[in-house]
């Protein structure tokens, strides 16, 4: 299966430790003050589930995670982690999830999401998660930062990273695509944006624009 980290999920956390310290877990946390009370979140590919025991140490309660993961092992992992919060388990490709749109979500977050689909995938699977939050919600991103022309340094640790992830989890991507136009056009605006890594790794806030229904 194209994308699963099941091979590499017990070593998944070690291994960027290894390589980026602490900056892809600092990128993902700094966005949870952007969670309210009450909020249903959905988390897609969210890896061995660390990011739950921060939502638990630092979000507010009455949160319903919804957490959508490719990978059987990663999910294993999840499930041992200490979250507080009400957490629903879904091992499925966030792309299969709730087709049918019953549920709709006033968060969605995609830590290090996009980087794995081919450059013919993301548009659908933008659309897709788009088509999940309800207008006035936040999506919560954290990736690899789009670059015209990213320093050498990166560019040999991306590509170092496809080829490495490409032969262990079939990860179907081979450079990284430009997600923010897809925002442009379907009118959300930054709230928020932040660099790690020397600007390797970028998070953001982007609310929804749209009719918000409070009845
Ligand atoms: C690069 S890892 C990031 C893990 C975690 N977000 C982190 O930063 O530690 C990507 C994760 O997305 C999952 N994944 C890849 N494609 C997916 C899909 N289509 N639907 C759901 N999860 C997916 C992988 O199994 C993996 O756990």
């Amino acid at each position: 299966m194209k994308n699963n980290y099941d091979n590499i999920a017990r070593y998944y956390d070690f291994l960027s430790r290894i390589v980026f310290r602490t900056a892809q877990q600092d990128a993902q946390t700094a966005l949870l003050p952007y969670i309210e009370i009450n909020s249903k979140v959905l988390i897609a590919g969210g890896g061995t589930g660390w990011i739950l025991e921060e939502i638990a140490k630092r979000c507010p309660p009455g949160l319903h995670i919804y957490y959508v993961e490719i990978s059987a092992n990663m999910i294993a992992l999840a499930k041992e982690q200490k979250y507080q919060h009400e957490v629903t388990f879904i091992n499925m490709a966030i792309e299969d999830f709730n087709r049918d749109r019953s549920l709709i979500f006033d968060v969605v977050m995609t830590p290090f999401l996009f980087d794995n689909f081919s450059q013919e995938r993301i548009k659908p699977i933008f659309l897709h998660l788009h088509s999940m939050l309800r207008p006035g919600g936040r999506w919560l991103f954290t990736d690899f930062h789009y670059q015209k022309v990213a320093p050498l340094w990166q560019r040999i640790l991306l590509q170092s990273m496809y080829v490495f992830f490409r032969i262990l989890c079939h990860v179907e991507a081979s450079a990284l695509a430009d997600i923010e136009p897809l925002f442009k056009t379907h009118h959300y605006t930054s709230l928020f944006e932040v660099f790690y890594f020397k600007k390797f790794i970028r998070s953001a806030v982007y609310y929804k624009e749209g009719l918000v229904n409070n009845c």
